[in-house]
């Protein structure tokens, strides 16, 4: 068996993503490790979900630097410590600057929730709501220095009832989400999904449009 795949996770707030991460970690079904969980937000209650599970853990509050560019790289610094294979962005709520984005090229995933391209950006359960949509669902891509922007590599679908409100397609959003993280995880891991920087491949295909969570 290979080596794991060496993590950091980097959140804001809740960790429920990061929290689905460790417990397939934990059960074996992933062959990773997470080195650090870093946060912004010296109180997102990830980090005492990464101490509970006894992973290390790391502030670097976004408050306490002068500008992006200061904080970026105090994160940056952070993040080298643990020479990551992959960063996974669960809930990360702060736009990442070129300089960092540069030094982890197509090293970077984040989860947005929404059928990228449709609601880049913020509040996007409201939006959809607001836009009478039917289907809403989640993203995951790479991060590139286009907000909300990168090559999506799996996407999950839900469908979005008349009386829904944002609060019930987070609830549905969330319970997508906690399968399809840790499974694209583990399909980096077998090698299975491999990102080079001239191509994407999933089982040895060319990976021409982002898989749909629904029919893998
Ligand atoms: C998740 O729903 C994720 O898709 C979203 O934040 C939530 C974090 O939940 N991310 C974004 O909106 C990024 N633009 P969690 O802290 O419970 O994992």
């Amino acid at each position: 068996m290979s080596r794991p795949l060496n993590l950091v996770v980097i959140i804001s707030g809740n960790g429920s993503n990061l929290q689905s991460i460790i417990d397939a970690i934990e059960c074996g079904q992933v062959n990773a490790q997470i080195s650090a969980v870093i946060s912004n937000n010296p109180d997102a209650f990830g980090l005492s979900r990464a101490k509970k599970h006894g992973l290390v853990q790391q502030v670097v509050d976004h408050h306490c630097f002068d500008g992006r560019e200061a904080f970026d790289q105090s994160l940056l610094e952070t993040v080298n410590r643990y020479r990551p294979d992959f960063i996974i962005l669960a809930g990360f709520m702060r736009i990442l600057g070129s300089a960092f984005i540069q030094a982890y090229k197509d090293k970077i995933l984040n989860i947005h929730p929404s059928i990228l391209p449709d609601y880049k950006g913020l509040n996007t359960h409201q939006r959809a709501i607001d836009n009478r949509a039917i289907e809403h669902g989640v993203s995951i891509h790479l991060v590139t220095e286009g907000l909300d922007d990168g090559p999506v590599l799996l996407r999950g679908r839900y469908p979005v009832a008349a009386q829904d409100t944002a609060e019930d397609l987070q609830r549905k959003g969330h319970a997508l989400e906690h399968q399809m993280y840790p499974r694209l995880i583990q399909w980096l891991c077998d090698d299975e999904l491999k990102i080079r920087p001239d191509e994407i491949t999933f089982k040895q295909q060319l990976l021409c449009q982002p898989i749909e969570f629904n029919h893998v």
